[in-house]
């Protein structure tokens, strides 16, 4: 499909700050929320709840997605379908425009293969970093040509992978640092 030249454009438009400046609320707002737990901790303690979260992911239903926040960003947990995964592992390498699988628990030069997306035997969980890697929006989930994730700033199309499909966007949805704590319990960082 021919891409508009919004889709080419580097340069971040009018309705690109427009959109930055609502996330950018939306983790005021979070702060905010925050800061009653933070402030009775010391300082050493406050410190390390900024580099690690802890989030009890037992209430997310397959097909249901949370967003957390983590070293300020938003951090996407989606707890995928069967379905969503037979689909993500059917998608040939050769079909993503990035082949990497830009997975912080994995060596750098692991693979896009849907198994290098996630951690073996929770491959349900999908836990990304949701940011866009073109200019760094946040991108909207179940939404787009590929049922995953839509950046609309200039239209970068993810899978249930997190893995660009189509549109600006160079990589894939970069995944953090993690490992289930126990069955409920994700400690990301
Ligand atoms: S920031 Fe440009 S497509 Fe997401």
């Amino acid at each position: 499909m021919a891409q508009t030249q919004a889709e080419h454009s580097q340069e971040p438009t009018r309705r690109d700050f427009l959109y930055i400046a609502t996330g950018a609320v939306g983790a005021v707002g979070v702060a905010v929320s925050l800061w009653p737990f933070i402030d009775q901790m010391n300082p050493d303690a406050s410190v390390e709840a900024l580099a690690q979260v802890e989030v009890d992911i037992g209430g997310v239903a397959a097909g249901q997605s949370i967003t957390v926040m983590w070293r300020g960003v938003p951090v996407f947990i989606r707890h995928r379908t069967e379905a969503e995964v037979e689909a993500a592992r059917e998608t040939p390498l050769d079909d993503l425009p990035d082949r990497l699988a830009r997975n912080a628990n994995l060596p750098e030069d692991a693979t896009a293969d849907d198994e290098n997306r996630g951690v073996p035997g929770r491959e349900e969980w999908l836990i990304q970093i949701g940011v866009c890697t073109h200019l760094g929006c946040v991108p909207l989930g179940e939404q787009g040509d590929f049922g995953g994730w839509f950046c609309p700033c200039h239209g970068s199309h993810y899978d249930m992978a997190g893995r660009i499909r189509r549109g600006p966007a160079p990589e894939n949805l970069h995944i953090p640092e993690y490992e289930f704590l126990d069955e409920n319990l994700v400690q990301i960082g």
